[in-house]
């Protein structure tokens, strides 16, 4: 049986001030009037039934990951992590938990992001069950690729070897993040592509997986499987696990897994610039939230700013950011310097 496993515990620092840690980039509400985890968790429902699909967060995210995912998960479909371990542990735990709850190795888990835009739900349907059956009848963890247009650094790189069916490659080689030049030379080479940040695999592959390759933290899951249901217990065990993203921890290393390549649209929504890709634009700006607006002879800006009018007189390529408390202006080729602000204001505290 097919399950989703949703990671909302992320923080997002690159769409400051609205995503302040209080709120991370996966509860705002960007493209539509609903958060990016409603629309996660949206995206399964032609073919996972929200009794089967689960949100794991941090406990301090509590109030807004169950206000998002109100209606969309059972009752009991959030798992709560004490503390914020990257998602290498976060996965970990979700499995002892939902094992708990009475799955069984033999189901298979598509565990996504929750801080994406992707509009084509169709594709994104057929490429989830393409990927879980052969998931499924060949035990490996399957990963969903992005053909890559420029070399983002912040992505992980997959190398396609030999086509196994019609439609999945053998991952010859998963690289997390490479510098600038290697990534250069990735997509100069044609011969790979983006991690969607997705792995689809059944239960006991993924717990396989961590045995082999991640003995320090896997050692622990005894323990969390006897804890996983008290919080102050689990929270104890939870500290020992060493901090890491499944894609250092298994991704690069494992010999297991396939990648299918993505049928849909996929925007990582990395900073503010990035939604000049995925929404309409007004007179040649891309207004995500404004009380209207003038714009004389200005384009290719990006405007956030709720209630509130907006004037912009000969500007190109900004990105104006307005809420109650702050007002940020930023050329959109520096986008990527706005986590500093938030590096600044933490120091500055
Ligand atoms: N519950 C929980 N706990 N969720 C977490 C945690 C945690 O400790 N850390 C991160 N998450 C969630 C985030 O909210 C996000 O939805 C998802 O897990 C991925 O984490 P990111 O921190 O956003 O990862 P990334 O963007 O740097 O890299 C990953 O995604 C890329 C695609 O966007 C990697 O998988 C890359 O290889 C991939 O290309
Ligand atoms: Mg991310």
């Amino acid at each position: 049986e097919l399950y989703a496993l949703i990671m909302a515990g992320g923080k997002g620092t690159r769409f400051w001030p609205e995503s302040i840690s209080k709120k991370p980039k996966q509860y705002l509400s960007l493209t539509s009037e609903k958060s990016l985890l409603e629309e996660t968790l949206e995206r399964f429902d032609r073919f996972i039934p929200k009794e089967k699909r689960f949100v794991v967060t941090v406990k301090e995210q509590e109030k807004l990951c169950k206000a998002s995912s109100k209606g969309k998960i059972n009752s009991n479909g959030i798992i709560f992590e004490p503390t914020g371990r990257n998602t290498a542990p976060c996965i970990l735990m979700s499995l002892a938990s939902l094992l708990q709850k009475g799955l069984s190795e033999d189901d298979v888990i598509t565990i996504v992001p929750s801080d994406h835009v992707i509009l084509n739900k169709k594709g994104f349907h057929s490429t989830i069950k393409k990927a879980a059956d052969f998931a499924h009848k060949n035990q490996q963890i399957v990963t969903i690729g992005i053909t890559p247009n420029f070399p983002h650094t912040g992505f992980g790189y997959i190398q396609k070897g030999k086509l196994l069916n019609e439609e999945a490659f053998k991952v010859s080689r998963f690289k997390e993040k490479p510098h600038f030049e290697l990534a250069t030379e990735y997509v100069k080479s044609g011969q790979y592509l983006w991690n969607a940040g997705m792995f689809v695999a059944p239960i006991r592959v993924f717990l396989e997986e961590f045995a082999e390759h991640a003995p320090l933290m896997f050692k622990h899951f005894e323990a969390l499987m006897d804890t996983v249901k008290n919080p102050v217990k689990l929270k104890k065990v939870y500290e020992k696990l060493p901090s890491d993203s499944i894609d250092y921890a298994i991704m690069e290393k494992s010999d297991r897994i396939a990648v299918m390549p993505a049928n849909f649209d996929w925007n990582d929504l990395g900073s503010w610039d990035a939604l000049s890709t995925v929404m309409e634009e007004t007179h040649g700006n891309t207004v995500v939230k404004s009380d209207g607006e003038f714009f004389l002879n200005s384009a290719d800006n990006v405007v956030f700013a709720p209630d509130k009018f907006v004037a912009l007189i000969n500007m190109d390529k900004h990105i104006v950011v307005v809420n109650d408390k702050v007002v940020m202006v930023a050329p959109v080729a520096d986008a990527q310097e706005i986590k500093k602000i938030v590096e600044h204001l933490k120091k500055a505290r």
